[in-house]
């Protein structure tokens, strides 16, 4: 495993990356009502990110090995959907939760950054599965400084989700991030304390915690690309991208409609 270390040039542009990415998430959040599709979110996020921004939607058309070409602009993943769920026909209705993730490129560097929305007024145990998977995404968050593992970041979104009766999904991780979408280190959502790869100041990586509130089982849809829950529970995800500072962290994702940190 190669990690790579980002300069000071690198760092610059993935700022604007990350600020672009999370500004999408802005623009979009007026439309997340009941009554509208996700093909729709998908398009009016396609429209301002190539029209408006000028930054290339990551997701549309991307191969990794032993997928087909993903379709669409951005990842919308409803209820018991875990993540990159596929933008169609499906029409938001009171008491869903929903995922949207959105990956931009910019200057040929990446910000990828995620949250939840509620439609109308979800269940108690929505809200509250959305309130500790983001918890758990800022538990992490604060662990990341030089000298710390990654293992220290599974721990304690694994000990929060769990001390929490919720499960922690293994099959998706966080990940390196840069030129590349997908690149090393793999950013594990459980684990223990000191293992795992030590952190570096210049390393950028997201963390970005699948809960479920069932169990942490995972099916895949005949689509390819939509993961759920095998047992149908709900499931909730947060994304920021991190830059490893000389002494903490850096939010690389952020913009004026960032939900404030926990
Ligand atoms: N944005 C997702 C992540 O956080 C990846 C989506 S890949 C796609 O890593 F092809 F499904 F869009
Ligand atoms: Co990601
Ligand atoms: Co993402």
């Amino acid at each position: 495993m190669t990690v790579n270390i980002k300069n000071i040039e690198d760092i610059k542009k993935m700022r604007v990356a990350g600020k672009l990415a999370s500004e999408v998430l802005d623009y979009i959040t007026d439309f997340v009502k009941p009554n509208i599709s996700t093909e729709e979110l998908d398009r009016l996020c396609h429209e301002y990110m190539v029209n408006i921004q000028k930054t290339i939607p990551a997701p549309l058309n991307y191969t990794p090995p032993g997928h087909t070409p993903y379709p669409k602009s951005i990842c919308t993943s409803v209820n018991n959907q875990i993540c990159h769920g596929i933008p169609g026909e499906k029409i938001l209705k009171k008491g869903d939760i929903i995922n949207i993730d959105i990956t931009v490129i910019k200057n040929g560097y990446h910000g990828d950054t995620s949250r939840m929305f509620c439609i109308g007024e979800p269940s108690i145990q929505a809200k509250r599965l959305c309130k500790i998977t983001y918890e758990s995404m800022w538990l992490g968050i604060k662990q990341v400084k030089p000298g710390n593992f990654l293992g220290d970041i599974g721990f304690v979104i694994q000990n929060h989700a769990e001390q929490n009766g919720f499960s922690v999904v293994r099959e998706f991780c966080g990940h390196g991030i840069g030129k590349v979408f997908h690149e090393d280190p793999q950013v594990l959502h459980y684990g223990k304390p000191g293992q795992g790869l030590k952190l570096e100041a210049g390393m950028v990586f997201t963390i970005e915690p699948m809960i479920n509130a069932g169990k942490k089982d995972i099916k895949m849809l005949p689509d390819g690309w939509t993961v759920v829950t095998k047992d149908r529970s709900l499931s909730a995800q947060w994304e920021h991208t991190i830059l490893v500072t000389e002494n903490s962290y850096e939010v690389m994702t952020l913009s004026a409609g960032t939900p404030s940190p926990f």
